[in-house]
């Protein structure tokens, strides 16, 4: 709540209708103070109505919100001068060079004109663009503008940071590189809170909600949604052709969902032991001798996989304590 210090963000029951359309339906949640929280969900479960509620862009239809003590319904203003904000669509100048950039951000944040020239030089230091300062930011890598856009969304040092799919497009390395600054600020107790639908750099968040449909369909640390959120097993289905193989093994009673993950095959399944000799009979029958089929933990795909089948059915969410 408002008064609790420990906590960054706080929401209880958000909504956000566009007309009839439910976008985001009576959400939950508290992010602590230094905390990396995600918000992981496909495109159109409502990330991004959420951050801009949080960011006091969008007046939610129902529902109370506090970020950084300050009430997403009645202080918008106080929001927006205080937090971080990279929204999906980061608007730099490509015309201006990195370091114009920098001032113009410096200016929209107020950052007071004595500090200016000093708070430049860590941004440029942090980031890691020294180099490229006087260069046009047009020519910038992908990479090295998301950086850029990071740098001029925390200018004026907010404690809490949104960041919206902040890595969408850019390279395996630059993302790595990007989670590396992240990190490091969030080893120095700034909150941040940033959506993505890829599951892989899910894994870097302490704490995740997986949206779906604007639900909350599950809310944990990723090693416990791996682990406890999901009452089926996985079982990882290597054999040549897998592509051809999936339809068939659709066919196999006990597998309830079957994926391609990369050159091999998860099936969700209740009952690992019974499935594991269905498949063996059936390759057997058709004469397929080079297969392995073992059983392995749950990654947050699968996960996702299971809670939006099981949500579709019945509803409710996992949440572990
Ligand atoms: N201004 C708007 N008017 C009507 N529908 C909207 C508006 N903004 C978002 N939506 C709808 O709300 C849903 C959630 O959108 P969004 O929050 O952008 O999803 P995400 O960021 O998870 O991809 C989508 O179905 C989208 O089409
Ligand atoms: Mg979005």
């Amino acid at each position: 709540m408002a008064t609790d210090n420990n906590i960054a963000v706080s929401v209880k029951d958000l909504e956000k209708k566009f007309g009839s359309f439910i976008a985001v339906n009576r959400i939950n949640f508290d992010v602590k103070r230094g905390e990396i929280f995600g918000f992981l969900g496909p495109n159109g479960a409502g990330k991004s109505t959420t951050i801009k509620m949080l960011c006091g862009i969008l007046t939610p239809t129902a529902g109370s919100g506090y970020v950084d003590g300050y009430d997403i319904n009645r202080e918008q203003e106080l929001i927006k001068q205080n937090i971080g904000y990279m929204s999906q669509k980061f608007s730099l100048y490509d015309d201006l060079t990195v370091e114009e950039n920098i001032d113009f951000y410096s200016g929209i944040y107020k950052v007071p004109p004595k500090r200016q020239r000093e708070r430049k030089e860590e941004i440029i230091s942090m980031i890691g663009i020294e180099e490229f300062k006087s260069m046009f930011t047009g020519i910038l890598s992908g990479g090295l503008k998301q950086r850029l856009a990071l740098g001029c969304a925390i200018i004026h040092e907010p404690k809490i940071i949104f960041l919206d799919e902040p890595t969408a497009g850019v390279d395996p390395i630059a993302r790595n590189n990007f989670w590396k600054l992240i990190k490091e600020m969030a080893n120095k107790g700034i909150t941040i809170f940033v959506t993505t639908h890829y599951m892989d750099e899910a894994e870097n968040c302490d704490r995740l909600a997986l949206i779906y449909q604007g639900s909350i369909i599950a809310m944990d640390t990723p090693i416990n949604l791996k682990t406890q959120c999901m009452k089926e097993k996985v079982l990882k289905i290597s054999v040549s052709n897998a592509e051809e193989w999936l339809y068939k093994l659709d066919k196999v009673e006990g597998i309830k969902e079957s994926a391609l993950f990369g050159t091999a095959i998860h099936t969700i399944v209740d009952d690992a032991v019974k499935v594991k000799q269905s498949i063996k009979k059936l390759f057997q029958e058709t004469d397929i001798k080079d297969f392995t089929i073992e059983s392995i933990q749950a990654s947050l795909e699968d996960v996702f996989i299971s809670l939006i089948e099981s949500h579709e059915k019945v509803g409710g969410m996992c949440e572990l304590k």
